[in-house]
């Protein structure tokens, strides 16, 4: 596995497993513990998929120590202010049966986000979370946040996959030191269909998931993918031994709308 180092020293895998969408309990349990029985050492959910219980108890049964998984939740928008967010949070705890998380995110830039930052900058000062961060945040949404609070975000998560590049917030990202994770790196399995992606997986002889996480992975955003099948949760995994080539990045970066993008338009109207 390897590591990205948050802007406070914190270490995360740039390969987790992502829990979107697994609304039934028994499946996202053995899904979660399918992905920590391939190695998977970072598991992605939050207080409105419903499923942190399930995500806790999978964590529970693959007998890992907790010191070796990095566990991110979020903060859904109704909780976003400073009192709510010290609850919610508090839930989420308990939710998940753990003593800390690793990482925290404003799961999108609506309601009170400054209150909701200052609670979570005191949850982090207090140990109960070993890193802060944002989803779904554009540039300007990052700007007006880092205008005006004590601690800068450590991670910003966004959809991010061949085809939608979000270029903008990336390189700002980069440029202040915040990490980048992408949600949906298969374009929710639409882009899996992609000719284009086809032929450059054949080239390697990798899945076209394969190509989507190595492109992810090798601009060193993390990647999150999501599946309930076991095999594609271990094969999803399989990214580590191969490279593309800097002229195969460029083309998969220049290759244009692919399909699926779930962003919410109104993230740009904030
Ligand atoms: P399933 O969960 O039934 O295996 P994303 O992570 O971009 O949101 O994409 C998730 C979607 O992609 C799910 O529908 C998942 O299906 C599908 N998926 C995940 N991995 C693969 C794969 N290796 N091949 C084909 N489809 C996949």
């Amino acid at each position: 596995m390897k590591y990205v180092t948050l802007n406070n020293g914190v270490k995360m895998p740039i390969l987790g497993f992502g829990v979107f969408q697994i609304d039934d309990m028994k499946e996202c349990e053995e899904a979660v513990y399918n992905a920590l029985k391939a190695g998977y050492r970072l598991i992605d959910t939050a207080a409105s998929y419903g499923n942190e219980e399930a995500v806790g108890r999978a964590i529970k049964r693959s007998g890992i120590p907790r010191e070796e998984i990095f566990v991110t939740t979020k903060l859904w928008v109704s909780d976003a202010n400073y009192e709510k967010a010290k609850l919610a949070f508090e839930t989420s705890l308990k939710k998940l049966d753990l003593e800390y998380i690793d990482l925290y995110l404003i799961h999108q830039p609506f309601n009170d986000v400054y209150g909701a930052w200052r609670a979570m900058t005191e949850l982090y000062k207090e140990g109960k979370i070993k890193a802060i961060g944002v989803s779904n945040f554009l540039v300007h949404h990052l700007e007006e946040l880092m205008s005006d609070c004590e601690i800068k975000p450590m991670v910003d998560q966004i959809e991010f996959h061949p085809g939608h590049n979000q270029k903008e917030t990336v390189e700002f990202c980069k440029k202040h030191g915040i990490v980048v994770e992408a949600w949906s790196p298969l374009g929710r399995g639409v882009i899996l269909e992609n000719e284009f992606l086809a032929g450059i997986a054949q080239k390697y002889n990798k899945t076209i998931a394969q190509i989507c996480l190595r492109w992810i992975i090798q601009q060193e955003v993390v990647a999150l993918p999501k599946s309930v099948t076991p095999e594609r949760i271990k094969s999803n995994f399989e990214v580590f031994n191969f490279e593309l080539s800097e002229e195969d990045m460029d083309k998969i970066t220049n290759m244009g709308p692919a399909g699926y993008t779930g962003s919410d338009p109104n993230l740009g109207r904030y």
